[in-house]
């Protein structure tokens, strides 16, 4: 017989990563973080976060991706579990357990996610009754992607990322990512677009979204989508990993509408016209051996959201 003061079962977050359509970087504030427009896309590429009552705090990552993501204080999941913790009055220690098949360190917001959903999750399990604005305030302090991937579909990011307007999009779009062995570092991309930027002597001005893709998403037009995808730190992550210019052109080529370096990349995401198209050019960027791996999404779709938690 279950007692009444069983713990509460454990809560399962499925949460998607995303591709910036758009990543427009602006100056330097005065807190270092660069000014940013971009415009999010959530895609169906998901890990899934369980958190469950224990005796202490604690953080296991399983999965395909496995490798590469820190099981300890620094994750950003078991940091998004206890800063919602210190917002609820004795909230008891969970255990984290992330499902990883977001690629790492990849420009598609991977720890972002798993920090996304384990205050979903968490806010769930402890039955804290947040309000969703308060979840999304909460993931700002954990990271610029962070609130996206709480409210998910195709959104507008503004101030260092992390102010969310929706964005209005029609119909499904259909990806194909290019991903690498090895992640890049965000600091270090950001730091290298200062360089170059700080090298060609421009002004950089406050970034604005630009109203050719957004008419493109309103239409649901893959083809106009393509022709204004647009990544400030492209450039940057090149200079890092020129491999990535030939990736982009390898894809183009293939047969892509578009393509783009995702976030501060390194994964190279195209946009194709059908499922169909897909297929074909992952097969062909498969057998140029240039990729680490290829994977196939459509977008926009949900944020992070509870589902029934797997027992195996
Ligand atoms: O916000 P988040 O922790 O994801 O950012 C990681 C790093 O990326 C920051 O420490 C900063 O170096 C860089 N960044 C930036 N401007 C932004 C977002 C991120 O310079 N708007």
């Amino acid at each position: 017989m279950t007692s009444a003061y069983a713990d509460p079962p454990p809560v399962t977050v499925r949460v998607p990563a995303k591709v910036n359509l758009e990543l427009n970087v602006g100056p330097v504030r005065a807190d270092g973080y660069h000014s940013l427009s971009t415009i999010y896309q959530a895609v169906a590429i998901y890990d899934d976060v369980t958190v469950a009552i224990a005796d202490d705090w604690g953080v296991a990552v399983t999965g395909p991706l496995a490798a590469g993501v820190p099981a300890d204080e620094t994750n950003l999941a078991l940091r998004a579990a206890r800063l919602l913790g210190t917002h609820v009055g004795s909230a008891e220690p969970v255990h984290v357990t992330i499902r990883k098949n977001i690629p790492v360190a990849g420009g598609m917001a991977g720890g972002s996610a798993d920090a996304a959903a384990a205050l979903v999750a968490c806010d769930a399990l402890w039955d804290a009754g947040f309000e969703r604005e308060e979840l999304i305030d909460l993931a700002a302090e954990l990271g610029s992607d962070v609130p996206f991937l709480i409210l998910g579909g195709t959104a507008m990011g503004s101030g260092r990322g992390e102010q969310m307007a929706s964005a209005l999009a029609r119909g499904t779009f259909h990806w194909v990512f290019a991903l690498s062995d090895e992640g890049l570092s965000t600091p270090a991309v950001y730091a290298e677009c200062d360089r170059l930027r700080a090298r060609a002597g421009v002004a950089v001005p406050e970034p604005r979204p630009t109203p050719e893709l957004m008419s493109a998403l309103r239409a649901g037009d893959a083809r106009a989508l393509a022709a204004t995808l647009r990544n400030d730190l492209q450039e940057a992550a090149i200079s890092l990993r020129p491999a990535l210019g030939e990736i982009l052109a390898a894809g183009l080529d293939e047969g892509a509408l578009g393509g783009v370096v995702s976030g501060s990349g390194p994964t190279v995401a195209f946009l194709v016209a059908t499922p169909e198209a897909g297929i074909d050019l992952a097969v062909a960027l498969t057998a140029s051996g240039m990729t680490a791996d290829v994977r196939r999404a459509s977008g926009p779709t949900h944020g992070a959201h509870i589902i029934p938690t797997r027992v195996d």
